[in-house]
């Protein structure tokens, strides 16, 4: 079983004013190879991945896969072999999915695959309460029987049904469980009011490359005929949007000049146009993107939204970007209500931000001065990075762990482009 490495006491020590320049390559998507490594739970063949990210993230859920009896191997830093003849213990534990809510991925492959589940409920993380009830109605209506005891989803079908979903909100994961589940089902499934996001595509993808029968991922409705196994496949994630988005704004924090290799442009849409509409100067090819200086910038409003809007995971990175930009303006934060825990320390490093409800209002721009901050999530964490790279002095960021969960070598990559940054182990 892989070992997983928490080091909680790594500090990151940054010393700003230094502007970004050079290459970067972007790494492969989290949130699409943690569930494109549980679906490998739905065959007994073996599913290679290529492009994993070396996140912690997907060190956990290779750590549950392994408990339910996948082998797990890794045949180089980003590549990966499973195979799950059996499915030994179909259970999640709170252990694991109270420190990766992604854990619940697990759930529509397990039954769809053994007829039984047992995975904890995630419960509130610090970014939200974020329920799964969607997922629940979700193998409800392909005939699931859902117990909810002790803390834990118990999930029973002796073969799920195909049937018509319709999620009453777009719930990436939830489409993404569904989408596996109905894979094995019996008969056509029709998923409504899908998430869209690049990553529910890019493990359609996959389960197409491993025999499901699916269209119309990338839009609203998908439609699913069940097959009755799946088999071995072949595939590489996708590149990081998220990842990359942070880049290009570390560039446009700091005055830089930075080129993107092996990314995805028409994944970032959105972020692109927001980032142009500031000010930057960005251009784009196939597999690059590159941005350019592009002070003074100017403050623009923002609502995050569902893919193809601007994505919720890049809300913390422009509000710091907003604190340097000439004027006033509005974030409003619709798909997570307690998204803004990164505020207070921005507002200790010199930022104007006034919050209320879902919005933030920021005055820029406002010299950041280094300080000791702590991060509360993956994000927030990574936004307060941005600070300190745009930040006079030095600036030390605690509990740099929930940024080792999503970001693979965040450190290396930007000494590499100039920034002087150091892990304090
Ligand atoms: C995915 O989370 C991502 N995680 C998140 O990335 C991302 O922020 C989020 O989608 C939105 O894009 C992974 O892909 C592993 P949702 P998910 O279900 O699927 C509410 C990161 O930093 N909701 O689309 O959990 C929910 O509370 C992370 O990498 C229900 O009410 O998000 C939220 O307000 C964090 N009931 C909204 O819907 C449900 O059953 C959207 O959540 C499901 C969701």
């Amino acid at each position: 079983m892989p070992r997983i490495q928490v080091r909680p006491v790594d500090r990151l020590r940054i010393e700003g004013g230094k502007s970004l320049h050079g290459s970067v390559r972007v790494s492969g998507a989290k949130n699409a190879a943690l569930p494109e490594l549980a679906a490998a739970l739905l065959t007994a063949d073996e599913v290679r991945l290529d492009n994993v990210p070396d996140v912690r993230d997907v060190q956990t859920l290779v750590r549950l896969l392994s408990d339910l009896g996948a082998r797990c191997e890794r045949l180089g830093r980003h590549r990966w072999a499973l195979s799950t003849p059996e499915v030994v213990n179909p259970e999640a534990p709170y252990e694991l999915v109270r420190t990766m809510r992604a854990s619940v991925l697990v759930l529509g492959p397990l039954v769809a695959r053994c007829g039984r589940a047992r995975v904890s409920l995630p419960g509130g993380c610090a970014i939200g309460a974020r329920p799964i009830d969607r997922h629940l109605d979700g193998l409800a209506k392909l005939g699931a029987e859902i117990k909810l005891e002790h803390g834990y989803v118990e999930a029973s079908a002796t073969r799920l049904t195909g049937a018509t979903v319709e999620f009453s909100d777009v719930t990436v994961t939830g489409t993404e469980n569904l989408l596996m589940a109905a894979s094995l089902a019996r008969g056509t499934t029709v998923l409504k009011n899908a998430a869209q996001e690049p990553e529910v595509t890019d493990l359609a993808a996959l389960l197409v490359r491993m025999g499901a029968r699916i269209e119309g991922a990338g839009s609203p409705t998908i439609t699913i005929e069940g097959v009755e196994a799946l088999h071995a496949a072949e595939h590489r994630v996708i590149p990081d949007r998220i990842e990359a988005g942070t880049f290009l704004v570390a560039a446009a924090i700091t005055g830089g000049k930075i080129t993107l290799e092996d990314v995805e442009p028409a994944h970032l849409g959105a972020v692109i146009e927001q980032l142009r509409a500031v000010g930057l100067t960005i251009e784009c090819g196939a597999g690059w993107i590159r941005i350019g200086n592009g002070r003074p910038l100017r403050a623009v409003d923002l609502a995050t939204r569902p893919f193809p809007g601007f994505p919720t995971d890049l809300q913390a990175q422009y509000m710091v970007l907003m604190t340097q930009a000439g004027g006033a303006c509005e974030l409003d934060e619709t798909i997570f209500e307690n998204r803004f825990m990164h505020v207070p320390e921005l507002r200790r490093m010199g930022a104007s931000i006034g919050l209320a409800g879902s919005k933030a209002a920021i005055e820029g721009p406002t010299p950041l001065t280094g300080a000791e901050v702590t991060a509360s999530d993956l994000r927030a964490s990574v936004s307060l990075v941005l600070a300190g790279l745009a930040a006079r002095g030095e600036t030390l960021v605690h509990r740099v762990y929930h940024l080792d969960r999503g970001y693979e070598g965040v450190e290396e990559k930007l000494q590499a482009l100039g920034a002087r940054i150091e892990r304090i182990r």
